[in-house]
C-alpha cells in the first residue's frame, strides 16, 4: 500500500513558481509551442481527460489556468447546465476551453451548438464517427481532437478531417478499447501512419510517463487518472485516498464485451465480475448513466474509473503543483537524456 499525503499549498516545491497564473501560464520551462498547443491554444500540450459528471466549469477552468487543456464533459449534461458550466469557466480563466463530445448521445448535436454558441475554438469527440459533425465544426470555424482506441478508426478521423487524434492505451482509466494495446506499442504505430498529430492517453501519471510518450512521437499526452488526485477534482474523498494507496495491479476491466471499462477494484467489481455476462452488462449500462461523485458512497460499492498509471500517484496536490512538477521534472528527465543518448553521462 502507498502512503496517502495530503498537501497544502499552490507554489512549486522546485521553482517556488506557481503555474496556476492565468496571466502568464508558464511553467518553469516557459511554454511548448507545437502543432498540437496550436490547435488547443494552451501554453502545453498536456490535456485533462474529460471525466463523465467530474470535469466541469471549475476543474476545466482550473487546468486551462495551469497551461493545460481543460475540457467539459459533456456527457450526462442538460443544454442548461453545459451552458452554465461553460459560463462558469468562463468566469475563471479567459484561457481556452474545451467541450468533449460523445457523438453517439443523443445530445451530441446540441453540445455542438452550445459550444459553438458560447466561444469555444476547440472541441474534442469520442465514441462516434466523427465525419457526422466535421461539415458544422468546420462551417463554425472550430478545431477538433477525436479520441480513438486503435489505427483503423484513426485513419477514419484523420480521412474525415480533424485535426489531431487523442490514442487511448490499454492502461488507460475509464473506458478503453477492446484491442488490448498499450499506449507504448499503439503511439508509435499511429505516429507512422497518420499525418496529423497524434496525443497519447494511458497510462501516463507523471513527467517520466510524459517524456517517454514524446519520444514515442506523440505531440501531446491527456491524462485523467492522476489528475482525480488533485484538490480541484470535485470526487469523494474516498476516492482520491484510493487513487494514491492503490498500485497498478488494482485496476480491474469491467464490461469487456460492451464498453469495457478500467476501474479500481473494490466489493462492487467483485459483485459484477460473479454475475452472468448479460446481468453484469445490464448492470454496468445503469452505472454508466449515473454519476462517480454522488453523495453517500463509499470505496467498497461505488464504481471508481481509474487507469494503472495509479501506481504512481501518491498525494493528493494542487493541479499548480502537478503542472509545476510535470513541466519542471520533463525539462530536467530530457537533459539527463540528452547527455547520455548525446555520448555523455546519463
Ligand atoms: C474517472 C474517469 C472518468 C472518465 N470519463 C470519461 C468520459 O466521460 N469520456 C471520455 O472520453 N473519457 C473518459 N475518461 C478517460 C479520460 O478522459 C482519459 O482519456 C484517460 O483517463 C487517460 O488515461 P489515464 O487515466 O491513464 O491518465 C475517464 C477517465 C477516468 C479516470
Amino acid at each position: 500500500m502507498k502512503r496517502v499525503i495530503e498537501k497544502e499549498g499552490t507554489m512549486s516545491r522546485q521553482t517556488g513558481h506557481s503555474a496556476n497564473d492565468p496571466t502568464t501560464a508558464e511553467g518553469p520551462s516557459g511554454n511548448w509551442q507545437n502543432r498540437v498547443t496550436r490547435i488547443l491554444g494552451s501554453s502545453y500540450p498536456i490535456l485533462q481527460g474529460a471525466m463523465r459528471m467530474i470535469t466541469l466549469g471549475e476543474m476545466a477552468a482550473a487546468v486551462s489556468n495551469c497551461g493545460g487543456f481543460g475540457q467539459i464533459a459533456a456527457s450526462g449534461l442538460s443544454s442548461d447546465k453545459l451552458r452554465s458550466e461553460l459560463k462558469r469557466a468562463r468566469e475563471l480563466t479567459n484561457r481556452p476551453i474545451g467541450v468533449n463530445i460523445p457523438i453517439y448521445r443523443p445530445n451530441a448535436f446540441d453540445a455542438l451548438e452550445i459550444a459553438i454558441e458560447m466561444g469555444v475554438t476547440t472541441v474534442t469527440t469520442s465514441a462516434g464517427n466523427p465525419a457526422k459533425m466535421m461539415e458544422r465544426i468546420r462551417e463554425a470555424g472550430l478545431r477538433v481532437v477525436h479520441k480513438v482506441s486503435n489505427e483503423s478508426m484513426a485513419q477514419k478521423a484523420q480521412a474525415a478531417g480533424v485535426d489531431a487524434v487523442v490514442v487511448t492505451g490499454f492502461e488507460a482509466g475509464g473506458h478503453i478499447g477492446r484491442n488490448d494495446v498499450s499506449t507504448l506499442c499503439m503511439v508509435p504505430q499511429l505516429v507512422d501512419c497518420l499525418d496529423i498529430p497524434v496525443v497519447a492517453a494511458g497510462g501516463i501519471g507523471d513527467a517520466r510517463g510524459l517524456v517517454a510518450a514524446f519520444a514515442l512521437g506523440a505531440e501531446g499526452v491527456e491524462m485523467g487518472t492522476r489528475l482525480l488526485a488533485t484538490r480541484e477534482c470535485p470526487i469523494p474523498s474516498f476516492f482520491k485516498e484510493r487513487v494514491c494507496s492503490a498500485s497498478s495491479d488494482e485496476t480491474f476491466i469491467l464490461g469487456r464485451k460492451e464498453m469495457p471499462i478500467r476501474v479500481l477494484r473494490n466489493r462492487l467489481t467483485e459483485q459484477i465480475e460473479s454475475m452472468g455476462e448479460a446481468q453484469a452488462d445490464a448492470f454496468l449500462q445503469d452505472a454508466g448513466e449515473t454519476s462517480y461523485v454522488q453523495e453517500g458512497g463509499n470505496r467498497e460499492n461505488a464504481t471508481m474509473p481509474c487507469g494503472q498509471s495509479v501506481g504512481v500517484v501518491k498525494r493528493i496536490e494542487t493541479l499548480a503543483e502537478v503542472f509545476d512538477e510535470l513541466i519542471g521534472e520533463a525539462r530536467k528527465i530530457s537533459i539527463g537524456l540528452g547527455s547520455l543518448f548525446g555520448g555523455g553521462e546519463g
